[in-house]
């Protein structure tokens, strides 16, 4: 199935990742993310923009290899997500930190999704996949990472190298090969297309 986009006619080149993401349900449970495959993600988050630099992202990163692993599975994530997210490679919480010293940390949750965008295509420059997920339980989570009042926890993505549809059960293996569909520009365009 093609997953890539089908381009407006008047585009022209876009960035290969931004072409080969999607969000994926099948992974390749055997695949471990090395250390300079973990450490080129969390620098592709870590150099993204925000206001002021204020860097409001925090990130957790829970590996396949880590033994609580397994417990943050059935703890943090909603069973329809848990079912498919247990196989893949890591599972990163993106979350924001709202305020630092008493102060309002502006635009901070903007900023957290600027850094997974960037996180995510780096992803893809790996040629690994990543899937975010919002089915997820916030408050276990905190407890589990031990969050204060002033950190949102935004989502779970899940990270892996693809594997095929037909390792899943039935109902997944065919959302996972359907088409992928957009909003038309017009939709989304208040002004100026
Ligand atoms: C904030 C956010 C929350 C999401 N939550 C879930 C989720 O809980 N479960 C899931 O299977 N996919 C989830 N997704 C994935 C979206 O469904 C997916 O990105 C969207 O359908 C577009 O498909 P694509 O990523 O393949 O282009 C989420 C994506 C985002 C950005």
């Amino acid at each position: 199935m093609e997953k890539r986009p089908i381009r407006d006619h008047r585009a022209g080149p876009l960035l290969p990742e931004i072409l080969d993401r999607w969000s994926p349900r099948a992974f390749d449970p055997e695949r471990e993310i090395t250390e300079s495959e973990k450490f080129g993600l969390l620098e592709a988050a870590r150099w993204a923009p925000s206001s002021a630099n204020n860097q409001p992202w925090r990130f957790a990163w829970i590996d396949k290899t880590d033994k609580k692993f397994d417990a943050f599975v059935e703890l943090a994530l909603m069973p329809g997500n848990a079912i498919w997210a247990k196989n893949a490679s890591a599972l990163v919480v993106a979350i924001t930190e709202t305020e630092e010293n008493g102060k309002a940390l502006d635009n901070a949750e903007y900023s957290t999704g600027m850094a997974v965008g960037q996180l995510i295509l780096q992803v893809q420059y790996l040629s690994l996949h990543s899937h975010q997920m919002g089915g997820i339980y916030h408050d276990e989570i905190k407890k589990f990472l031990k969050l204060k009042d002033h950190h949102i926890v935004q989502a779970v993505i899940a990270i892996g190298e693809i594997a095929d549809a037909d390792t899943l059960p039935a109902e997944l293996a065919e959302r996972e090969q359907a088409e992928r569909e957009r909003k038309d520009l017009k939709d989304i365009f208040i002004y100026g297309v």
